[in-house]
């Protein structure tokens, strides 16, 4: 199966200190990016770290600030004519032509790349193939449910046989099911070898599609892997989670002086979560989880601290995405700062 990099094989994507200025504020930091022949690559990050801005360069939308990039092994500044023809693109905003039919959009689009006669039609086959749009070709894209407008649009990218897919959130705002859907397109897609780069705020749908995951941060790349190694990177962030019964008071000291006691005992990482309401602790290196529980349960009668759940388990991306994309108000513990120098090692 796909595996998160293949030194041997020219990328499909590449780019070299992509950096993008508006005006003198930096909204894409030199960036670099290798992606390979059938990966898929998502681009995790918060709102305003860069996602649209890197997808809007890569689509030759955007002129970069300075850096380079290649598609295919195509110069993507000096050669931008040829690489429109080896991408597809789903915006974050639908593309479809509400008043055409389904069929209409996608022969359009099939003879606009200078498809023509029969060929129109078995390409629309293709790129319908297996989703519910093959008994709605007649029905008016504006009448098509959110979901199925989604995958017009992800068909409408394919009609072209693009090597390479950019998608910008292709599942905001879907419904469960219709997510689910657009998920199994992508992976038909990548069955077929497309290299996919798509950007989500769904932890969740980068976790089952993804072969490798970058988040962003102001502009920049602060940590690259697969699922599995990202989570096994900051194993030290789980442990467990206790959802706290009260509020804490806003500065949180009280709190502080508490978790203080079980770092006077364990060298660990320790986060208190406001949002959440919730202490997070990593289990410790060398003693047992019993004798850690018991460490923990004894504390929390002694400090006199109610809490309604009590959890542990293995590290998930989220943990990851907390520790290395946040870093605002919620994250108080200084341990954290620690953590985070240990995801991003390697990554300067
Ligand atoms: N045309 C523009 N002019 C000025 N600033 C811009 C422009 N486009 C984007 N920016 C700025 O660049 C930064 C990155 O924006 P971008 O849209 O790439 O973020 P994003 O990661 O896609 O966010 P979201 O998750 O909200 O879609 C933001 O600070 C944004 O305000
Ligand atoms: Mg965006």
């Amino acid at each position: 199966m796909q595996t998160s990099a293949q030194p041997g094989a020219l990328p499909s994507l590449r780019t070299e200190n992509l950096t993008k200025m508006f005006g003198s504020r930096v909204s894409v930091d030199k960036l670099n990016l290798c992606i390979y022949p059938g990966e898929l690559y998502a681009l995790l990050g918060d709102n305003g770290a860069g996602k649209t801005t890197t997808i809007g360069m890569l689509t030759t939308l955007l002129a970069p600030t300075s850096g380079r990039f290649f598609i295919c092994g195509h110069d993507g500044i000096k050669d931008g004519r040829r690489i429109r023809g080896l991408f597809g693109v789903v915006s974050q905003d639908l593309s479809v032509y509400n008043e055409l039919t389904v069929y209409e959009n996608l022969r359009f689009l099939a003879e606009l790349y200078g498809l023509k006669g029969a060929t129109v039609d078995k390409r629309i086959e293709q790129v319908i193939a297996g989703s519910s749009l093959v008994s709605r070709l007649n029905d008016r894209a504006g009448n098509l449910s959110g979901g199925m407008q989604r995958r017009l649009s992800i068909a409408c990218a394919m009609i072209n046989e693009p090597k390479v897919l950019f998608m910008d959130e292709p599942t905001v705002g879907l419904d469960p099911a219709a997510r689910r859907e657009i998920w199994t397109s992508l992976k038909d897609l990548k069955k077929l070898g497309v290299t996919i780069l798509l950007t989500t705020h769904y932890l969740e749908e980068a976790e089952i599609l993804a072969d490798r995951i970058g988040i962003i941060r102001g502009g920049k790349l602060i940590v690259e892997g697969s699922v599995t190694e990202l989570s096994e990177r900051i194993q030290g962030m789980r442990g467990l989670s206790i959802k706290l019964k009260d509020e804490v008071s806003a500065d949180g000291a009280e709190m502080a002086l508490k978790l203080e006691k079980i770092k006077e005992r364990f060298d660990i990482l320790i986060r208190h979560d406001c949002l959440r309401n919730t202490i997070y602790l990593s289990q410790p290196e060398h003693v047992s989880v019993n004798e850690f529980l018991r460490f923990v349960f004894d504390w929390l009668e002694s400090e006199d601290i109610p809490f309604t759940k009590f959890a542990s388990g293995e590290p998930n991306l989220e943990d990851v995405f907390m520790a290395v994309s946040r870093g605002g108000p919620e994250v108080e513990n200084q341990s954290l700062e620690s953590s985070l120098e240990k995801v991003q090692g390697g990554h300067h």
